[in-house]
């Protein structure tokens, strides 16, 4: 949610600034803006309560540039959309561009306001550039004035300030919230995640929180509370430049399916031994951790949850070891009652999620131990937990997460297996067959999925008029279900539930009159004689059935209105296979309904506020 720019150098910054924002648009925003300060101090603020592309426009007609400015794309939380509320925002000696929220800001502003500041938007924003500037008014010094500032900001926050009589320079703080700088040969950098950086540098730094720090053409210092300056030297990032644009797919979101097979081979074999075993030794995980809990917390949100559904399944199955999944927003203030001891696990894709952050603390404070598994490195989230399994899926842009989710399937599988025969309930052999399926086999039949989307736009072109879905499975189907729903309805925009298969005539059966569309996904033998039964009683009550079934699934035709035969899988794992293959026919249904698929409305790829 929100993004942050900023740039200084011996380049223009306008082009950079707008670039920059329009490569963070995915994080989900509603308003934007930019700052531009030229080494005078003249300072030219342009705004709109729009897209970065109008506000490129507006920019773009005004004649003024410099060699220094922030931008900021805003996702509305105090005060609406508009231009007045859009970052940055100035007072008398700075402007600043913040990302989080700031929970005090009405006693700040009564406090400011009666000291004389006066204020032009609703927003708690405003109220922190008012506080920056009176800290700095009085201390005359922008490190002491941003420490002294934090002291009085309750909540969460990226602050990138300009203060215009200090030519050339940049300065930041972060609370919560996630911000880089980075260096090139011609300027220095700030902005909220990698990617949008990626076409000028490689060269990152990773700010801890409340560290101050300043950017310049330069580079980056470090400005600690005993007045003492460092001069950071950025680390080289892994990333490619590819790993931020669309690679000539048509989204980011079918780029991102088409990279799935790549991440889960590479989530699980990095994860195994020459003898074919679980072995999570360079996640620096010893053999002691294994034995070291009774039970698992899994702490999540959206998608990362379904995946701990997925997780949950294989650790019990494999291991016997009790886990619960847990919705971040809901655990962080009423967590569950636990007996023993119990190893907390978070689970985030971008490892900034607020609700997720705010679990994995309460439960540290509990005297959890934690791990988290996580594909944004060096992220909140992976820095507050004691261990942290990175899930190298690369960066994901899309809104809807896909090799995102895919990968933290595929360590939790990996987990199941480690913990099973760490404990002595699976035996090598076994677990050495399970490790090739994932590693070998998983990867092999999402590539074969992904090479039918032919086969799955029919699929999509019989339902993609339906107001309402309903996905049904048992057994690993049906954690699966809760995906396939969630997807469906981010980006289509069609109402989606899942339910466990046997539980739909408890209720929703009576929702099933003609043609209404009911996915059943069988995939596991053991149920195939349930999922029938099931699939007959919506059938019977003129129910549309697109069965998606492995290739052992009996008549399948007698069962099916639409019918997409799946690979025969090892059934723990064909969550994978089977998501896959509806991610493709949400995709597709969101195409033909004419959905902005990598951007659904109202929705934001990072969810940083509560
Ligand atoms: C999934 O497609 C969603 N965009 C969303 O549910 C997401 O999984 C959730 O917000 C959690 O995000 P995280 O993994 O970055 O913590």
């Amino acid at each position: 949610m929100c993004g942050i720019i900023g740039y200084t150098g011996s380049r223009k910054a306008k082009k950079i600034l707008l670039d920059g924002l329009a490569s963070l648009e995915y994080r989900g925003y509603d308003s934007a803006g930019i700052a531009l300060c030229d080494a005078d101090g003249a300072l030219r603020t342009i705004k709109c309560g729009g897209r970065v592309s109008e506000l490129a426009s507006k920019a773009n007609a005004i004649d003024f540039d410099a060699n220094r400015g922030i931008g900021h794309t805003r996702w509305a939380t105090h005060g609406g959309p508009t231009e007045a509320n859009a970052h940055p925002h100035a007072s008398k000696r700075c402007v600043i561009v913040h990302n989080g929220i700031i929970d005090n800001c009405l006693e700040l502003r009564d406090e400011l306001s009666a000291q004389g500041y006066t204020f032009v938007s609703d927003t708690d924003t405003e109220a922190a550039a008012h506080l920056i500037d009176r800290e700095y008014a009085a201390l005359g010094d922008p490190a002491k004035a941003l420490y002294s500032a934090a002291r009085y900001l309750c909540g969460s926050y990226a602050i990138a300030v300009i203060f215009p009589e200090r030519s050339g320079e940049i300065w930041a703080i972060r609370r919560d919230n996630p911000l880089i700088a980075a260096t090139s040969a011609d300027g220095a950098f700030l902005a909220s995640d990698i990617p949008a950086l990626l076409a000028h540098t490689r060269m990152i730094y990773r700010p801890k929180e409340n560290e101050v720090i300043c950017i310049t053409e330069a580079g980056i210092t470090k400005h600690n509370t005993d007045g003492t300056v460092e001069a950071i030297v950025p680390e080289e990032t892994e990333l490619g430049v590819t790993a931020a644009d669309k690679d000539g797919y048509d989204h980011f979101m079918l780029k991102e399916i088409h990279e799935q097979p790549d991440a889960i081979r590479r989530a699980a074999s990095h994860r195994i031994n020459s003898d074919m075993l679980p072995d999570f030794s360079t996640d620096g995980i010893s053999e002691e951790f294994w034995h070291s809990f009774d039970s698992i917390s899994i702490i999540a949100c959206g998608s990362a949850t379904h995946a701990g559904l997925v997780g949950r399944y294989v650790i019990e199955k494999l291991a016997g070891v009790p886990v619960t999944v847990n919705t971040a927003s809901e655990y962080r203030y009423d967590p569950p009652a636990i007996l023993g001891k119990t190893l907390a696990l978070a689970i985030s894709q971008s490892g900034e999620t607020a609700d997720t952050l705010a679990g994995l603390r309460l439960a540290k404070s509990q005297g959890h131990p934690t791990a988290a598994i996580i594909n944004a490195v060096g992220s909140a989230i992976a820095r507050e937990a004691d261990c942290v399994i990175y899930t190298g899926a690369g960066p994901e842009i899309a809104v809807a997460t896909t090799k995102g989710y895919a990968t933290q399937v595929a360590v939790l599988c990996m987990m199941g297996i480690k913990l099973g025969v760490a404990r002595g309930t699976l035996a090598a052999d076994e677990a050495a067959r399970l490790c090739r399926s994932l590693s070998r086999d998983i990867p092999a039949y999402v590539s074969e999925i992904i090479g039918r989307r032919d086969e799955i736009r029919k699929l999509a072109v019989a339902v993609k008029d339906a107001d309402d879905l309903y996905f049904i499975g048992r057994g690993p189907d049906c954690p699966a279900a809760t995906e396939c729903s969630l997807k469906l309805k981010e980006i289509s925009y069609v109402h989606s539930e899942a339910y466990a298969a046997g539980e739909l005539k408890h209720g929703t059966l009576s929702l099933v009159e003609e043609g209404t569309p009911v996915v059943a996904l069988a995939n596991d033998s053991r149920y195939f004689d349930k999922m029938a039964g099931n699939i007959r009683e919506v059938r019977a009550r003129g129910g549309y059935v697109t069965l998606i079934c492995t290739d052992d699934f009996p008549h399948p035709t007698e069962y099916g209105d639409s019918i997409f035969v799946l690979p025969k899988t090892e059934p723990l794992f064909s969550p994978l296979v089977s998501v896959a293959a509806c991610q493709i026919l949400s995709y597709e249904i969101a195409l033909l309904r004419g959905c902005d698929v990598d951007h659904p409305r109202n929705l934001a790829k990072s969810v940083t506020v509560e």
